[in-house]
């Protein structure tokens, strides 16, 4: 699907102010892949649709959730802002025909991030957390880092989710610490290799 037609289905699914922060998502996602040598199209159709369930009711995705065999149902113990993503993935694999898996997973794991993520997920990812439409503290600091290594920016974004979270008293989803930790060990490696 092109791009225009793709938009034209997200626009039907969300409110406008988060089609505006998909087209932020969109623009930064292309930037990042073509600085880190992703394919761009890819990065560009997850972009889009990342979002696509945001606002679908509770009930909706809690069905979803329970009738698709490879979404954790551990998911439904914790924050509802989670369910959109997994949800998301599998619908537009059911509605819109997306099957290309690296597309699906950076879409399934944009908010939570995973283990070993892969680099078209990290980009993803890593654009829904600084589009332009973004204001919150600490962001400017991420788009500092994303200039020039994209894991140092997922490990803060991740680091200041958890914080987040745990000032708050809430529970954090296991794949984000996982993420974070995942993201450390190969910074480690890297740094290990240039010795
Ligand atoms: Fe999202
Ligand atoms: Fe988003």
């Amino acid at each position: 699907m092109d791009r225009e037609k793709l938009l034209a289905a997200v626009r039907e699914q969300v409110t406008e102010h988060r089609y505006q922060h998909t087209l932020g998502v969109m623009e930064t996602a292309i930037a990042l892949a073509r600085k880190y040598g992703v394919n761009e199209k890819k990065a560009e159709t997850a972009a889009i649709l990342h979002d696509y369930c945001k606002f679908w009711p509770e009930e909706k995705m809690r069905k979803i959730i329970k009738r698709t065999p490879h979404i954790e149902k551990d998911l439904l113990d914790y924050d509802k802002e989670l369910w959109h993503a997994p949800v998301g993935a599998e619908v537009v694999k059911q509605t819109l025909g997306i099957q290309d898996e690296k597309i699906l997973n950076a879409i399934r794991y944009h908010t939570s991030g995973r283990e070993k993520m892969k680099k078209l997920e990290k980009v993803v990812c890593l654009a829904d957390y600084i589009e332009p439409n973004r204001i919150f503290p600490g962001v400017e600091e991420i788009r500092q880092l994303a200039e020039n290594d994209i894991d140092a920016a997922l490990i803060k974004a991740f680091g200041n989710t958890i914080t987040f979270l745990v000032n708050r008293g809430k529970k954090v989803y296991p794949l984000t610490v996982m993420a974070r930790n995942s993201l450390l060990a190969e910074q480690k490696n890297v740094q290990e290799e240039l010795k």
